[in-house]
C-alpha cells in the first residue's frame, strides 16, 4: 500500500482545536503533484467548515516543506494541456478562500511552487534551515502561483527580481530580514511553536479572528481607502458580538477573557 500524500490530525486540547496537515512526500522533498494539491485542497476545505477547528498548519519535513511542483508531472505538459485542463487554477487555490488562519511551517527547502504554496499561506515561520526561492527561469518557465506577483509584495522589488530572474535561493535569516517570514526558530522547535500559535488563535474569538484575517487580506489587494473603509466598518461591526464585551469587561475585571464560540 501507498503512504498517503498528506497527513491530517487535530492537535491541541482545547474547545477548539488546531488542524495539522502534513505533506508526505518525503523521498521527492515533497514535490508537489496533483493527487497533493487535490488532497490537499480537501483538507483545507474540510478544516475550514468544521467548527472545531480554529486554525491549520501546513508543514513538510525537517528537509523540505515543498522543493516545487513535481517537475516529472510538469514536463509532460504542453501548451494546449496546461490551457485547457487549467494547470495551477484547478487546484492549488483552494487555500485563498479558506477563511480561518493557515500558518506555514517551513523547515528545509520551499522552492517553487513550494515558496508559493508557503506564499498563500497567511503567516509563514521558518526554521533555521529554510531555504526558500523561485528556481524555475532555470526551468525555462517563470513562477506559476503567485510567485511573481507574492514575493515582490513581501520582500520588495529588487530582492524578488533578483531571486526570481536568478533562481538563487534566500536562507532563513534572509528572509526574515526581507519580511518574507514572520519569525525563524530553531529547527526542532518549529512545529511546537507554530502549534502553539495556533492553540493560541484557537482560544480567541471567532468572528475577530476571520475578521482580522480578511482586513489585512484587504491591505494586500485594496487601494487604501477602501481598505480603511472594509476596517472601519469591520471594527464597528465586531461591537455587535458578544465577543467584545467579554473581551473588554475581563480587562477590565483583571480576569482572562472567554469566548464564545
Ligand atoms: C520532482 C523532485 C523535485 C521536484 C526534488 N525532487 N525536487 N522531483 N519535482 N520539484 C526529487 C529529486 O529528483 C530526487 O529524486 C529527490 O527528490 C531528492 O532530490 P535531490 O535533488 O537528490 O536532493 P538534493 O541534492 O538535496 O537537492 C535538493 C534540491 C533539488 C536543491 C531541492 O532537488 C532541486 O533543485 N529540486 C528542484 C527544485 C525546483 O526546480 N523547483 C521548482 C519546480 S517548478 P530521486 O528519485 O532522484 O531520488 C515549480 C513551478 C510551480 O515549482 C508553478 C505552479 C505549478
Amino acid at each position: 500500500m501507498t503512504d498517503p500524500v498528506i497527513l491530517t490530525e487535530l492537535r491541541g486540547d482545547g474547545e477548539r482545536r488546531t488542524a495539522l496537515v502534513r505533506l508526505n512526500r518525503p523521498k521527492q522533498l515533497n514535490a508537489l503533484n496533483d493527487e497533493v494539491m487535490d488532497a490537499l485542497g480537501e483538507a483545507l476545505r474540510r478544516f475550514d467548515a468544521d467548527p472545531a477547528v480554529g486554525a491549520i498548519v501546513i508543514t513538510g519535513s525537517e528537509k523540505a516543506f515543498a522543493a516545487g511542483a513535481d517537475i516529472g508531472m510538469l514536463s509532460q505538459h504542453d501548451f494546449i494541456s496546461a490551457y485547457t485542463t487549467d494547470l495551477v487554477t484547478r487546484n492549488w487555490e483552494t487555500i485563498r478562500s479558506v477563511r480561518k488562519p493557515v500558518i506555514a511551517a517551513v523547515a528545509g527547502f520551499a522552492l517553487g511552487g513550494g515558496c508559493e504554496l508557503a506564499m498563500m499561506c497567511d503567516i509563514i515561520v521558518a526554521a533555521d534551515n529554510a531555504r526558500f526561492g523561485q528556481p524555475e527561469i532555470k526551468l525555462g518557465v517563470i513562477p506559476g502561483a503567485g510567485g511573481t506577483q507574492r514575493l515582490p509584495r513581501a520582500v520588495g522589488k529588487a530582492k524578488a527580481m533578483d531571486m526570481v530572474l536568478t533562481g538563487r535561493m534566500m536562507d532563513a535569516a534572509e528572509a526574515e530580514r526581507s519580511g518574507l517570514v514572520s519569525r525563524v526558530l530553531p529547527a526542532d522547535k518549529l512545529l511546537d511553536e507554530v502549534l502553539a500559535m495556533g492553540e493560541l488563535i484557537c482560544t480567541l474569538g471567532t468572528a475577530s479572528v476571520l475578521a482580522a484575517k480578511e482586513c489585512v487580506n484587504r491591505a494586500y489587494e485594496s487601494p487604501l481607502a477602501e481598505g480603511m473603509m472594509v476596517e472601519r466598518r469591520m471594527f464597528h461591526a465586531l461591537f455587535g458580538t458578544p465577543d467584545q464585551k467579554e473581551g473588554m469587561d475581563a480587562f477590565l475585571a483583571k480576569r482572562p477573557a472567554k469566548f464564545v464560540r
